[in-house]
Formats: structure tokens, sequence, C-alpha cells
């Protein structure tokens, strides 16, 4: 796998969340909407451990939104409340205060039971590198960025945001990083762009997209270039979309690497519409594999203990 995964990031994303953990009522779990499996890192549940979370899928502007539907659903079913937002636009980030009020209600009306007064929610923003962390708090800060070190439980002077009386935000996001022991999420993130300046090689990024078009999304793949499936020689395949969008030939001949590039910038500039990459069932689907699988390994351990006993059993008759 080509995009580089460092375990000392995790260690430092670690630190930063865990540090300012004390100081929030709720992590804001930011999520490439088109990417709600590949863009999370699983060991934030077990840096945050029992701390409220709401998942929002940012870029939801362009994800397929039937997709961005099933997966809050999902996330439901899972216990997780989770928003679709666009963070480039602001109308949509007020469902963000909302669903946060929402999803700490019981722990507020706790608070008011016991005669606590209400106050506003501290927040903090977690995610992946480029998943739209500052977009979104500079959107929600407009100019409220209010230096408040007096705060209790505040060692550091912090720069809290203000948004509305309702939500007050650090300023400073944690930044995880993807985990990706399957190697296709790694295709995933470059191909979108999730991921940038991977040293991941174009060729096979853009037929890694065509696939996955070809598979997910075959209206798209014949609107754009005029086919519905990927030949079984890949390379009649560029040559169709080389020549379909013109390409120039380079001493006579195609311009792969440019067609690969094409291919790329197609799909991240939502020249084929609103995509997303992790689909709810094929992701239920590895899930269930998976379990199956240690229950498999499981029995494979029962059955091996019972054999060596049964077979010391029979040693010491002998
Ligand atoms: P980060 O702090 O998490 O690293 O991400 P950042 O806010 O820098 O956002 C990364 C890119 O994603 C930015 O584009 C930003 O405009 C874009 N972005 C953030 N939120 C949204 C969203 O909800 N919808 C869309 N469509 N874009 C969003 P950029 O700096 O121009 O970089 P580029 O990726 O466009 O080149």
């Amino acid at each position: 796998m080509t995009i580089q995964w460092f375990p000392g990031h995790m260690a430092k994303a670690r630190r930063q969340v865990t540090e300012k953990l004390k100081l929030v009522d709720i992590i804001f779990e930011l999520i490439d909407a088109r990417l709600p499996v590949s863009s999370r890192n699983p060991m934030l549940d077990e840096i945050i451990h029992q701390k409220t979370k709401l998942l929002i899928l940012n870029k939801a502007d362009m994800a397929d939104e039937v997709q961005t539907k099933q997966w809050i659903a999902y996330f439901k079913s899972k216990g997780h409340q989770a928003i679709a937002v666009n963070s480039l636009d602001a109308v949509g980030l007020k469902r963000v205060t909302k669903a946060a009020e929402e999803v700490l209600k019981p722990k507020w009306d706790r608070m008011k039971a016991k005669g606590l007064k209400a106050r506003a929610i501290r927040a903090m923003i977690v995610g992946i590198p480029n998943v739209g962390k500052s977009t979104m708090i500079n959107r929600l800060a407009k100019k409220n960025i209010a230096r408040t070190g007096n705060m209790p439980g505040v060692t550091r002077a912090q720069q809290w945001i203000k948004v509305g009386k309702e939500l007050e935000l650090l300023d400073t996001p944690g930044i995880l990083w993807p985990k990706f022991e399957d190697p296709e999420v790694g295709f995933k993130l470059a191909v979108t762009g999730a991921i940038k300046d991977t040293i991941m090689n174009m060729d096979d990024l853009a037929i890694y997209g065509l696939n996955f078009l070809a598979k997910h999304y075959p209206d798209r793949l014949e609107e754009r270039y005029q086919i519905r499936e990927i030949a079984p020689d890949v390379v009649d395949t560029f040559d169709h979309i080389g020549k379909l969008r013109a390409v120039k030939k380079v001493g006579g001949e195609m311009d792969y690497s440019y067609i690969a590039e094409l291919i790329v910038r197609d799909i991240r500039n939502e020249n084929l519409g609103k995509l997303t990459f992790d689909f709810v069932d094929e992701y239920e689907a590895k899930e269930k594999e998976k379990e199956l699988l240690v229950e498999l390994e499981k029995e494979r351990k029962r059955a091996l203990k019972k054999l060596a006993s049964e077979q010391a059993k029979s040693e010491t008759n002998e």
C-alpha cells in the first residue's frame, strides 16, 4: 500500500483528543459522506470511551443522496445520531447545533433535575485530514472566536468559538488518520481525493474508479463515456475514452497517463455526478463475513482442543 500510514500519527492524535476530552460535552466526528466507512478511524471510539458523539457526514453535496440516507439510517440502527451537511453552506450547518442538542438532551435533563443551570454545549471536531474540519469551524465561527481562558477546567488559554448561544466549539480540531488494513480503502480515499498527495499510481486509481463505476454506476459511465462495461483488456477502454475526449497522441501513441488523470479528475470534480464509494449493503455483507470467520475460527479451536484432550485420554488408557 503506497499511502503512508505511521503509527506515530495515531499516537499523537490520541494524545491531542484525550487531553481535550474532559473539556467538551460532545465529539463531532466528521466523516466524508462519499466514504462513510473508509474515512473513519475505528480507534476513535476507543479514545473517546463513552463520550457522547455526533456523526457528521460532510461534503454531502458531493455524495449519492440515496446512499447518504441509507447510511444515516444504518448509523441510527447502531445507536448513533448522524446528520448530513455541506460545510460550504452555512444554512445546513444550523442543523449541527440542533442535532447536538437532541443528542445531549438526556444529559441536560439530568443536569436540570439536579438544579444545575443550563449552559452552552461544548464540542470538539475530529476527523481525518481534508474532510472539512477547518471549513466547518470557520463557517460556524463567522466572527465569533472568543478567547476564554477562565472557563472551569480550562488549564491553558483555549480558543472557543461561540455558535449562537447554544454551542461553543474548540477552535482546534482533533486530527485522525484513516486506517486501512483493506487496500480497497486506500483506493477509495485516493480516487475521491479525500486523501491528497498520495504516491498512488494514477493508472491503478483510474482502473479502480472505472471498475467501481461499472459495478455501481453504469448509467454515469454511459452518460460520460458512452460505455457501460470495462473491456476485458482495460487498454481498450482507455483507448475508447481517449478517442472520445480527443486526447492528443504523443509520438503517435495514445497518452495513457493523461487519460488516467482525466478519469480521476472526472470522478473528483463530479463530472460523473455525485458518487458514494462505500455502500451500506456491501459493508454489512463484509461485516457478516468477518463475524462468520471469527465464529469458524472459534469452532476450529474448540474442535482442536477436543481432539487434543481425547488423544491425551486415549494415551493414558493405553
Ligand atoms: P480539514 O481541515 O479537515 O483538513 O479540511 P478543510 O476544511 O481544509 O477542507 C478540505 C477541502 O474540502 C477544502 O477545499 C474545502 O473547501 C472542501 N470542503 C470542506 N467541506 C466541504 C463540503 O461540505 N462540500 C464540499 N464540496 N467541499 C468541502 P479546498 O481547500 O479548495 O481544496 P480542494 O480539495 O477543493 O482542492
